[in-house]
């Protein structure tokens, strides 16, 4: 069992500026809450408790002030600064005290994800015991991720870094399931022409080894990028949309705690508190009176 989790939400988001000058831009909001509470909330539906949250240097404070220590969802958050972006494996180095002698998740801070069986998918993920799997998704425009070429039986036979020629239109998103072999591994990789260690190279030591599997996000599920301020526009859209027909929110963590067994309702009157009165607290209102 996966028991560990690290979101990687560094990077200085200068495709969003000016918005991203002042503040890390998974601070930012999608819709009505800020982007770095849609993968946490991914890693919670996972089941993992334990999660450390690599941030630029300098920039605790900011998350702080919005997560402290996770002990409100009954979890516990720590964080590791980023002195300059190294690429994505670098998680895996800067995580490995957090890390031990563990199996770990990863999920790009960035990533959003949503879906009706994404919560069972990702319980199957996290049994994961050795080797490593990644979400895949068809895309329109696979030249910009990394992409996966499958045979019929679903095992990758391989996988590119933002291929230039068409190879397949199923991109490896920003959820990543390892086993504790991805330290020793992320150490012993190189940095690409870009002076970036790149996670395809780390895929790629797991798929050579045939220890590579992946898991499909399906047509009824949603993986949306947020690497622009479109993107943020267009994946605030769809939350606004879906939480506004059900009046269920997506990504509320005090709700996935509550239903996880991990906080009671006391706990989340504190949480209203300190959020103050919005529309988050009221929807967090309704869950304590409601027979959750
Ligand atoms: C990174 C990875 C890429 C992956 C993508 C998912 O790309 O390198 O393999 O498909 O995240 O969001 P980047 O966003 O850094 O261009």
């Amino acid at each position: 069992m996966i028991k560990k989790g690290i979101i990687l939400a560094g990077g200085f988001g200068t495709r969003m500026s000016p918005l991203t000058k002042a503040v890390n831009k998974q601070l930012l909001p999608i819709y009505d809450k800020p982007l770095i509470f849609y993968p946490l909330s991914i890693l919670m539906l996972s089941k993992i408790k334990d999660i450390l949250i690599i941030v630029n240097k300098g920039q605790i404070n900011q998350y702080k002030k919005l997560i402290p220590d996770g002990k409100n969802l009954g979890i516990n958050i720590s964080y590791k600064e980023q002195d300059k972006p190294r690429g994505l494996p670098d998680a895996f180095i800067l995580g490995e005290k957090f890390i031990g002698k563990k199996n770990v998740a990863m999920i790009l801070g960035d990533n959003f994800f949503y879906g009706q069986g994404l919560s069972e998918s990702l319980e199957r993920c996290v049994k994961l015991k050795s080797g490593a799997k990644v979400f895949l998704y068809k895309v329109t425009n696979p030249q910009l991720f990394g992409v996966a070429k499958i045979n019929k039986k679903k095992k990758i036979l391989k996988i590119v870094e933002k291929p230039k020629k068409f190879i397949s239109n199923l991109a490896v998103t920003g959820l990543y399931f390892f086993d504790k072999n991805v330290v020793k591994y992320a150490k012993s990789l190189k940095p690409s022409k870009r002076s970036e260690l790149e996670i395809i190279d780390l895929l790629n030591i797991y798929q050579k080894k045939n220890k590579l599997t992946s898991e499909f996000i399906g047509r009824g599920g949603a993986w949306l990028d947020t690497g622009s301020i479109e993107d943020y526009y267009k994946t605030s859209t769809f939350v606004y949309a879906v939480e506004n027909r059900q009046g269920l929110k997506i990504a509320c963590l005090e709700e996935i705690a509550l239903i996880n067994k991990w906080i009671t309702k006391n706990s989340i009157k504190k949480q209203i508190k300190f959020y103050g009165n919005c529309s988050y607290s009221n929807y967090l209102n309704k869950l304590i009176k409601s027979s959750v």
